[in-house]
């Protein structure tokens, strides 16, 4: 049991909370102080269905004893290892549990602490790959309207959701394909068809900043932040076949879409297209511990291989403090046996028509402008009031907290990924409450 917390006593300014609206969350404080399988526990004692588990992370379900037991016997037996020029077992075994996971080219695990931090390594490994490959002008990075690749300098760059780039100024050498967004494929269910010609606008940025210049293109295989925004059925097969022509790397940043989100595990294999650089992060560990990952290709890590470098040579001068931490291994390998034992990409499966049933009910209701979903994950689309596009999504997600539901806003939209452990039951008291703030919403 939690005690119950005030929550005005708790808050101050000291702590410079992330991606927050300051003022309202002063005006009332949102504490949460405890979670359980699929709920929050807020500090007055609510219960609040976690409708994007977590932030997209913890799909098993909160407070997994599992999860818990492996670290807690972890930071007993060894807390930390150094990870530059020394191993633990942990990391080898994590490493060739998550390459028999992903698809069959991706065969080398790089270990970071963080989406973003994934980010930035790929993109870095794209740049060293080119240089070793002996073409050192390609440099340049697409990425694409609306993505989101986290925070870093990097990801913030080659992200495409101006609201996270305009405060920071221009911080990488990038470029931008468009969004998949079609006003036609408003209300579908799942993915929409076609898509190439989105796809197609590579040819164009090919022609102006030419191949030889172009690193790698970066992209979400479903964009998450940005508002759940399902390729369509062609797009990423034919992103896959232009990098493939113009000898440029592709980069799925499968943050949200690994493990599950999208009912299979990752989304290269939902979407059929294999990218050179897969990375990975929140539900590797359930959320329980921070840690991400970067999958590449045999033929990228073999780049850096040179049996006839002297043994002092480092192969890849990048890696972070915290990089394969084991205590964070020892929570992605609790998570990973869960993941198997529980079939929780069967349970995607199972869950995911009821959750595209629960948001296209709402079809009709005040203020949608369209309903989006594939997998486990699915977005309404939220009209805008008196041009200002943020206003009614901040409400609805208010007046849903004060109903017992935590539901993730961005932009234009109010965003769900709920745990795969949920029930049917959950969904349908989810739906309920989403159609009675609607309803009260000016
Ligand atoms: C696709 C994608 N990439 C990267 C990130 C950044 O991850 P983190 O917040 O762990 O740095 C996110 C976070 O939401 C994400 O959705």
């Amino acid at each position: 049991m939690t005690n119950k917390l005030i929550p005005s006593e708790v808050v101050n300014e000291a702590y410079w909370m992330p991606f927050t609206a300051r003022n309202g969350f002063m005006k009332d404080p949102r504490i949460v102080v405890g979670a359980q399988d699929c709920h929050l526990i807020s500090a007055d004692g609510k219960r609040a269905f976690d409708s994007l588990s977590g932030l997209w992370c913890c799909g098993l379900g909160h407070n997994r004893p599992e999860i818990a037991d492996a670290v807690s016997q972890q930071l007993r037996t060894l807390d930390f290892s150094p990870p530059f020029q020394y191993g633990h077992p942990l990391a080898f075994q994590l490493a060739e549990r998550l390459t028999g996971m992903a698809p069959e080219p991706l065969q080398h695990v790089f270990f970071t602490n963080s989406g973003s931090e994934s980010a930035d390594t790929s993109l870095k490994i794209a740049r060293a790959y080119w240089r070793m490959a002996g073409q050192p002008s390609k440099t340049k990075f697409i990425g694409r309207i609306k993505g989101y690749h986290g925070v870093n300098f990097a990801g913030t760059s080659l992200g495409g959701l101006g609201a996270n780039r305009k405060l920071f100024g221009h911080l990488a050498d990038a470029d931008h394909l468009p969004h998949t967004l079609r006003a036609e494929d408003a209300f579908t269910k799942g993915q929409p068809q076609g898509g190439e010609e989105l796809a197609d606008y590579l040819e164009q940025l090919v022609a102006l900043h030419d191949a030889s210049n172009i690193a790698a293109v970066i992209v979400e295989p479903m964009a998450g932040s940005g508002g759940v925004i399902v390729p369509p059925s062609a797009y990423l097969p034919r992103l896959r076949a232009l990098c493939n022509k113009h000898n440029i790397l592709l980069i799925f940043d499968e943050v949200i879409t690994g493990f599950a989100r999208t009912g299979e595990a990752f989304g290269a294999d939902a979407f059929g297209a294999i990218p050179d650089i897969m990375n990975l992060a929140k539900t590797l560990t359930n959320g329980a511990v921070p840690m991400g990952a970067v999958l590449t290709t045999d033929e990228i890590y073999q780049a850096f291989v040179d049996e006839q470098q002297p043994d002092h040579a480092i192969s890849l001068p990048h890696g972070y403090t915290y990089s394969g931490h084991p205590v964070a291994c020892a929570a992605a390998l609790a998570t990973l046996d869960i993941f198997d034992a529980e079939d929780m990409v069967g349970r995607a499966r199972k869950m995911s028509p009821v959750l595209q049933e629960t948001l296209h009910s709402l079809r009709g209701a005040p203020h949608i402008s369209d309903i989006r979903n594939v997998g486990m994950a699915g977005a309404l689309q939220i009209e805008p009031r008196d041009g200002d596009a943020l206003v009614r999504p901040y409400e609805l997600g208010i007046r849903c907290w004060e109903k017992g539901l935590y539901v993730r806003w961005g932009g234009d939209t109010l965003q769900f990924a709920p745990p795969f452990t949920c029930t049917e039951d959950d969904l349908g008291r989810m739906g309920e409450v989403l159609a009675e703030a609607l309803g009260e919403v000016v």
